[in-house]
């Protein structure tokens, strides 16, 4: 039976900081219903889901070497209400925490987490036909098993390493060698990039495969300047980018409990009924145009051109409405503040996270907007498209690979180019045009609501990449 091993540091509904953990709460779910059999493996924090929900220890270990080793225990839920099954890895001083990350010692913490995960591993009877890593918190595990002599038994299983965002490489001090199970030195060379260890690099290096969630997003790390271009270069012929899909049960206008109402027949009213549950919330007018957005505010998904965008096209017209919601740079949350503190009949913001609101929001809005500098996949177009909701998206990584211009054939959204101010407010000028021509309007929008961004093609594409 072929085995697929997830090791991730997200997974929703456990634990998700942004969209890599919506892509591991989902993948396995949907390789398991194509026959793949997947498991995630993820560290236990002291999250909601957890206090929520019991778990029973399955195994206890330890791991490390002479200097430094510590115990862990490896826990499952008593309920499996995920559609596959997860496994926790409990070292309660270094991960049980409320955050995912964010903290000093996070290389220590997500280094400790792949020995404990592999460690395990390593006792059982029939060993797993795949690894596939996650981002480069579970990126040094193609490194550990195939140089770790601890892992030996592992050695040779296949790898797949998956980039959910390039940006971030978790890099370390050499020094920190020494919380490693002890491997050869001269395997240094593949931890090494630019003298430090660094697990993204590691996971280029030593992986069989190495996938991106888009393949706009591939030849971005491949030939625009970045630190890595040249292992992007030199290990092209092991890489892919196969566009994530969305979880269409979750995301189902029609069954969605977070709605205020629900899809029955009628897409208009739905939309209706929904744009004036929510503007009467926060005091707009549902007449106007609604573009929202939602997201981390932070340079990379195009916070600092957001802010201006919006902002400009305020005071040249107040004929549109937003509602941004989001959380990230102190600086951009507070331009949101000033922004409805100066337009609040027509801006309104909620800073954090928030699940539900996010859904109503899709429901609720004609236009997404998704100024991102940086995109590798993005979901949230995706999920826009499924509530009939037009993004308005800059032309870049895997927005360039799932949203159409409504200028083109078939198209079904708008699209942008340069990160600027300026075309974040032609953007929205083409938006307000389209939202008064309500033939065209509508074609836009029963477009959107055909496309099938599932993840069964997506999984399709995996499995592949697995038989290979
Ligand atoms: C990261 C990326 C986003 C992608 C997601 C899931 O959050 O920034 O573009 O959609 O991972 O792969």
């Amino acid at each position: 039976m072929y085995y697929a091993v997830h090791l991730a540091a997200e997974c929703y509904p456990i634990a998700k900081v942004g969209g890599l953990g919506d892509v591991v709460g989902a993948l396995p779910k949907y390789l398991n219903e194509a026959g793949i059999s997947s498991c995630v493996l993820m560290p236990k924090y002291n999250v909601k889901y957890n206090r929520d929900h019991s778990t029973e220890t399955i195994y206890t270990g330890t791991c490390g070497n002479e200097n430094y080793w510590f115990e862990y225990s490896i826990q499952r839920y008593s309920d499996a209400p995920l559609g596959f099954d997860v496994f926790l890895v409990d070292i309660p001083p270094y991960l049980f925490r409320e955050g995912v990350y964010g903290y000093e010692d996070d290389s220590i913490r997500f280094i400790y987490f792949q020995q404990a995960a592999l460690d395990w591993i390593c006792s059982w009877q029939t060993k797993p036909s795949v690894f596939h890593a996650h981002d480069y918190h579970a990126g040094l595990v193609p490194f550990m098993i195939n140089h770790c002599y601890n892992f030996g038994t592992l050695a040779g299983i296949k790898t797949v390493f998956t980039i959910h965002n390039g940006l971030y490489s978790g890099d370390f001090s050499h020094a920190l060698a020494r919380f490693f199970p002890h491997f050869p030195r001269e395997a240094n060379g593949y931890l090494d990039w630019d003298h430090r260890i660094n697990p993204l690099a590691t996971a280029i290096k030593c992986s069989n495969k190495v996938t991106t969630v888009s393949g706009g997003y591939l030849e971005e790390l491949q030939y625009q300047p970045n630190p890595y271009t040249w292992l992007y270069k030199e290990y092209a012929f092991k890489s892919t980018g196969i566009v994530n899909g969305i979880d269409a049960a979750l995301w189902n206008p029609k069954t969605d409990d977070y709605l205020h109402t629900k899809l029955k027949k009628d897409f208009a009213k739905f939309k209706q009924a929904n744009k004036e549950a929510l503007c009467a919330s926060v005091g707009l007018d549902a007449s106007k145009p609604l573009v929202v957005f939602i997201g981390r505010l932070n340079q990379e998904k195009g916070g600092e051109i957001l802010c201006e965008g919006v902002g400009k096209f305020m005071a040249q017209t107040q004929e549109m409405n937003f509602f941004l919601l989001g959380s990230g740079d102190s600086n951009l949350e507070n331009n949101l503040r000033v922004l409805t503190g100066f337009y609040p009949q027509n801006v309104a913001n909620y800073i954090g996270y928030n699940e539900a609101l996010a859904h109503n929001l899709y429901a609720a809005a004609d236009f997404l907007l998704m100024p991102s500098l940086v995109e590798p996949c993005g979901l949230n177009q995706l999920y826009a498209l499924r509530y009939g909701t037009i993004p308005i998206v800059r032309t870049v990584g895997g927005l360039k690979d799932t949203v159409v211009d409504f200028g083109e054939e078939g198209g079904y959204g708008i699209r942008f180019n340069q990160p600027h101010a300026g075309d974040v407010v032609m953007s929205l000028y083409r938006a307000k045009e389209l939202y008064a021509d309500k033939t065209r309007l509508k074609q836009v929008q029963d477009k959107a609501i055909s496309l099938d961004f599932s993840w069964e093609l997506a999984v399709k594409k995996y499995i592949y990449l697995y038989e290979n």
